[in-house]
């Protein structure tokens, strides 16, 4: 079962997209169809409500929340930002008609309306078919448009040949929708006509995760921790997984199963999750470090058990850790190839914190959360982040961006296409 976002533009082929919608629902997919202002004219958007069971998106600015909750489910969540939501939730978007306007305006970058705004914020495979007049798809500008689509990474089904609409005879006709929904098959099964991998855009890549807590000891029974369940990074292992990575993760103390497909190393204090990690970076693409590593291990453990012996109190000398993710942002190799994101919980003081930590550490993005927010932190299975990127314009200032909240596996898909974006 996938989420298929269906974009519908103004063309009279626009009645198949009935079609899609219907065909895809009964199969078991979720399809939410976003139509553009001309396409409200051949299809009504109760049309689409009915056939998928999905709100149908219209307005870039509802006044009220288009799915009944979302409001109620995050009150942070204006009710505004639903292209951003529909693109994190979508698995494939497919533009069914394209007309020219819109292949015009995704070449160009816009986003002056729901159905480009959901577009531009979208970042998983995705299936463009023009229809339109014969002349118009000839056009230098729309064969030009195509190009750019296709550079932007869309896989475009040429229009058919046949009577068009308008009277004109030759190529414009929108694919029949069987075409249309087994090249929609293959993007979801991974491949795309060439064999290129469009479903796993990380294959050839090797993700290297750290997650959980450390453990060091104080005696052969005692030891230091924290509450680190190890779902975040466990979370980004699996999703790399199936993104199409080899994946090593490199595990702290935590009551999970290992993720399928995923090398697992397991570690119990930071200086271990220190050498595994260093067998393993040089040979990594992407690094994510989700790890609650303990900055401080006892300077000198007992090697039996320490007896209370009477006292009132006691001191602890404790000494510093390697910090795991401050080496690799020292070690990383400088041509870009090889991406680095932390991850930094904080109490108080978010964003200047992460900020400090992003430009300390030499990340390449910096993955904040906030302990006390509803719905982050350790043990939940949600999270809610902001995003930093060092800014190109402005080293001390970086880029922000709040996400909504969002299941820890979602988060960790998103932010691995974004990390393999970085890489270029
Ligand atoms: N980290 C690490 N090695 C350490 C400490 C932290 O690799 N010894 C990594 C974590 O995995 C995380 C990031 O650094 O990706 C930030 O960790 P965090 O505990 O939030 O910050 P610290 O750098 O330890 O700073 P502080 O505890 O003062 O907030």
């Amino acid at each position: 079962m996938a989420h298929v976002l269906l974009g519908v533009t103004g063309s009279i082929a626009a009645f198949k997209s009935c079609h899609l919608a219907s065909d895809w629902t009964k199969a078991g997919h979720v399809v939410r169809v976003v139509e553009t202002a001309a396409a409200e004219r051949f299809v009504t958007p109760l049309t689409f409500t009915s056939l998928t069971g999905q709100p149908t998106r219209t307005v870039m600015f509802p006044d009220s929340p288009a799915v009944p909750g979302d409001v109620a489910a995050n009150p942070q969540a204006p009710a505004t930002i639903n292209h951003v939501k529909d693109a994190a939730w979508a698995d494939v978007l497919v533009v069914a008609p394209a007309s020219a306007d819109v292949i015009a305006r995704i070449a160009a970058g816009m986003a002056d309306d729901t159905l480009t705004s959901t577009i531009l914020a979208y970042e998983g495979p995705k299936l463009l078919c023009p229809a339109m007049n014969v002349h118009m798809f000839d056009n230098p500008a729309t064969q030009r448009n195509l190009g750019i689509c296709r550079d932007l990474g869309w896989r475009v089904l040429d229009p058919a040949e046949g009577n068009l609409a308008c009277g004109d005879t030759g190529r414009g006709r929108m694919p029949e929708p069987e075409e249309i929904e087994r090249a929609v098959a293959a993007l979801l099964g991974g491949t795309d006509g060439d064999g290129a991998t469009a479903s796993q855009p990380l294959k050839g890549l090797h993700v290297l995760v750290t997650a959980g807590p450390t453990q060091e000891p104080l005696d052969p029974v005692r030891y230091l921790t924290n509450h680190s369940t190890g779902k975040m990074g466990y979370a980004v292992a699996a999703a790399a997984a199936a993104l199409g990575a080899r994946v090593t993760l490199v595990s702290g103390p935590v009551a999970l199963d290992a993720p399928e497909g995923v090398d697992v190393v397991r570690v119990v204090t930071a200086r271990d999750m220190f050498a595994a990690v260093g067998e393993a970076f040089a040979d990594a693409d992407i690094t994510v470090m989700a790890a609650a590593v303990g900055d401080f291990r006892v300077d000198e453990v007992s090697a039996e058990k320490i007896k209370k012996a009477g006292r009132e109190s006691m001191t602890l000398r404790l000494v510093s850790n390697p910090d795991i993710l401050a080496w690799a942002g020292e070690h990383k190799r400088s041509d870009g190839s090889q991406i680095l994101c932390g991850f930094a919980m904080e109490t108080e003081h978010l964003l200047a914190n992460a900020a400090g930590k992003l430009a300390s550490k030499h990340c390449d993005m910096l993955v904040a959360n906030n302990l006390r927010d509803k719905g982050a932190g350790f043990a939940t299975d949600t999270n809610l982040v902001a995003v930093l990127t060092p800014s190109e314009q402005d080293a001390g200032t970086p880029h922000i961006e709040h996400w909504d909240l969002m299941d820890k596996t979602a988060l960790a898909k998103r932010l691995l296409l974004r990390l393999a974006a970085l890489r270029g």
